[in-house]
């Protein structure tokens, strides 16, 4: 039998009336970004975390630069963190200006090795970005007791972990600020890497292919060339375009805003 990594269709099908609703009451309001619908959903994930707040950005990439670049985080300044997990972890270091220093993990937990990171400390460091696997958190608990020793800040990469938990408490309330995504294929990200690559080999243009890899950086499957920025557009977004250039006859990209 056949077992689908992810089924949206299915989740779509159970709750069709109230997602189509919610849609139509954001069409229907004219506020495509910011309105109502983001400080609402902030304040609620945030209540559901138990944090004190919640931003909400574009994507899982998007938060782990923001956070560092709130802490302070610039060129010179060395981010303590693993290399196991997506690109994103480190390429949201490179471009504050910072330099990601791997260090190894745990060989049971396979998240960061908290013997290794204190190890790794050095004069330049200013920041640990641990990375919680598959739902499984690393051990946020001694990992803040050294940052608190060593005067560093924590961005804790969430990304793969949400609703995760150490003894009861929500990931979300150990570090300084953790990032979480609501990439639809979240648990197969790997698949939107493989997905581009192949894509851009299909092309014909070599700056074809560069322009699309450039959303997320990849070459051949997993193999990272540069620090892309995972710059990938909402295919709702895509959706509406066309509909609305479509509708009107017109090019949609001559539509008035
Ligand atoms: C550990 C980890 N961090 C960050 C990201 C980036 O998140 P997003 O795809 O929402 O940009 C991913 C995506 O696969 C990830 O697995």
């Amino acid at each position: 039998m056949a077992v689908r990594f992810h089924n949206h269709q299915r989740l779509y099908k159970r709750r069709k009336p109230e997602i189509d609703a919610a849609i139509a009451r954001v069409i229907a309001s004219g506020r495509f970004d910011w309105g109502d619908e983001v400080p609402a959903f902030e304040a609620e994930f945030a209540a559901w975390v138990g944090a004190a707040y919640a931003v909400c950005v574009n994507s899982g990439t998007a938060a782990l630069k923001v956070a560092l670049l709130a802490l302070d985080i610039g060129p010179g300044d060395e981010v303590i963190t693993v290399g196991n997990t997506d690109i994103a972890s480190s390429s949201s270091i490179h471009h504050t200006g910072g330099r990601p220093v791997w260090v190894e993990i745990d060989p049971v937990s396979k998240c960061m090795d908290v013997d290794a990171l204190r190890a790794a400390i050095t004069p330049r460091t200013r920041a640990i970005l641990p990375v919680d696997l598959y739902g499984h958190p690393a051990d946020m608990k001694a990992i803040m007791t050294i940052a608190r020793e060593h005067n560093l800040v924590v961005v804790e990469d969430a990304c793969l972990s949400l609703g995760a938990t150490i003894d009861g408490q929500k990931i979300g309330t150990f570090a300084d600020i953790t990032c979480f995504s609501f990439a639809p294929v979240k648990t197969s990200g790997q698949l939107r890497q493989r997905r581009c690559s192949r894509h851009a080999k299909r092309r014909t243009g070599r700056e074809n292919a560069q322009a699309l890899c450039l959303r997320s950086g990849a070459g051949p499957p997993l193999h990272h060339a540069w620090a892309g920025r995972h710059e990938r557009p909402p295919s709702r977004d895509a959706r509406a375009q066309r509909a609305a250039g479509r509708n009107a006859g017109r090019d949609p990209a001559r539509q008035a805003p």
